[in-house]
């Protein structure tokens, strides 16, 4: 119940690039083989800011799919679902928005920072207010321990754990606790209860957070405790209420140096992206006209690289040696720049080629798309159940 999950999402706006692939995709790839991992399209999230344009969110879901399989995210490792296949997420929303001080959310910085950026859109809504805590949503529906993130998304994931913090707070307190925790504590068997208590105290009077890791680790291999005593002994640990929501980490992702065609990074809105599954002769087209540094009008000028948007490319895409071979070339225009971008045109057409390739299938055959997806919303509802059980629970909401 505990155990490492980690979870992301995004948010269906526009294809997938290059950017996409260097900063995000190639790492959801390598973390589905060492944790478990669950991928969804925020769906709803892309509503609050394009509730005028649904059809752009509408296209964009299934591309987007297909550029996470040919990027290499694979549907046998990783759980990939639709935000809003999963209502369970919504109901999670509005309960949490019972106990969200209004203030939390004005405070966020993407609030304010997005609606500025924004104008042209009215971003005042109700919608776009909540859209912190509707993430909150997603990540604590699915217990979620890693949530890995750009930079810009980490005051969400601070939120996140103040969310869960105030829920167990809250909700997590029961008349007794102590004394039903001890209890449970008993239930661990003389060895393993003492060991707990001694991490416990270990925590609790020198803040070990050695002895609080190795006690949740503990916890997580015990499989007879009921739910309810597993709650109350991983609170017990920290404080003094049942933990019913567990607070994530985020999991940073390095800022995508991955330049553009012009040098600036790579974004849709500088219009200066080539797309993940881009077709070669546009890509080789949209490289061979790429700026170059200005002083090398003619072949015989020699130039400097480091004004240069290509020798950005090179960094990212060629071996030392070309590097080398490159950088010599230009400053002693003894290579043109048509010649200088070759290597770079290849190793892009040569990074491509696969994801070109397992795109193709899902292309040639829809339904396999949907298939998959329907699979992951179905595996993704019964955990959000799950949590939804637990919560209701706690929120006086199960009736029988
Ligand atoms: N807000 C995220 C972004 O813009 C997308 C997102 C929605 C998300 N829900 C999430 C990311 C949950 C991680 C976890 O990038
Ligand atoms: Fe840029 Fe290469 Fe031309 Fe130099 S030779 S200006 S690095 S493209």
């Amino acid at each position: 119940m505990f155990t490492d999950r980690v979870l992301s999402g995004m948010r269906p706006t526009g294809s997938l690039h290059l950017g996409h692939y260097h900063g995000v995709l190639k790492n959801w790839v390598q973390m589905q083989h060492e944790y478990e991992c669950l991928f969804f399209v925020a769906d709803w999230h892309a509503l609050t800011t394009h509730y005028d344009t649904p059809q752009i969110i509408e296209q964009n879901v299934w591309d987007m799919v297909v550029d996470w399989l040919a990027a290499g995210v694979d549907p046998a490792h990783a759980t990939l679902f639709i935000q809003s296949r999963v209502p369970e997420h919504a109901e999670l929303h509005l309960l949490l928005s019972m106990i969200t001080p209004l203030g939390w959310l004005e405070r966020v910085p993407t609030y304010k920072d997005q609606q500025e950026k924004l104008s042209e859109k009215d971003l005042s809504t109700y919608g776009f207010l909540g859209y912190p805590l509707l993430q909150s949503a997603d990540i604590l529906i699915y217990r979620a321990t890693q949530v890995p993130v750009g930079e810009d998304q980490v005051p969400h994931i601070e939120f996140t754990r103040e969310i869960a913090r105030r829920f167990n707070h809250i909700y997590g307190r029961e008349p007794g606790f102590e004394e039903k925790a001890e209890a449970a504590v008993k239930k661990l068997g003389s060895k393993k209860a003492k060991l707990y208590t001694e991490l416990r105290t270990r925590f609790q009077e020198q803040g070990d957070n050695e002895a609080l890791e190795s006690a949740k680790s503990l916890l997580d291999e015990q499989q007879s405790l009921s739910h309810g005593d597993r709650e109350r002994l991983f609170g017990y640990l920290e404080g003094g209420g049942k933990m019913i929501l567990s607070e994530p980490r985020a999991m940073l992702t390095l800022a995508s140096k991955m330049p553009g065609l012009d040098g600036q990074k790579m974004s849709k809105s500088y219009d200066n992206t080539i797309t993940l599954r881009e077709d070669e002769a546009s890509v080789t087209r949209k490289i061979r006209t790429m700026p170059t540094d200005p002083a090398r009008i003619r072949r015989t000028d020699a130039g400097d690289p480091k004004k240069c948007p290509v020798w950005q490319l090179h960094q990212v895409y060629s071996s030392d040696g070309i590097r080398q071979w490159a950088e010599t070339g230009c400053t002693t225009a003894s290579i043109g720049c048509i010649e200088c971008k070759q290597p770079v045109i290849d190793a892009v057409l040569v990074e491509q080629h696969p994801m070109r390739e397992r795109a193709q299938q899902y292309l040639d055959d829809p339904a396999l798309v949907r298939n998959i997806i329907a699979d992951g919303c179905e595996k993704a509802r019964k955990l959000a159940s799950e949590t939804m059980r637990d919560v209701r629970e706690a929120m006086g909401l199960s009736y029988g």
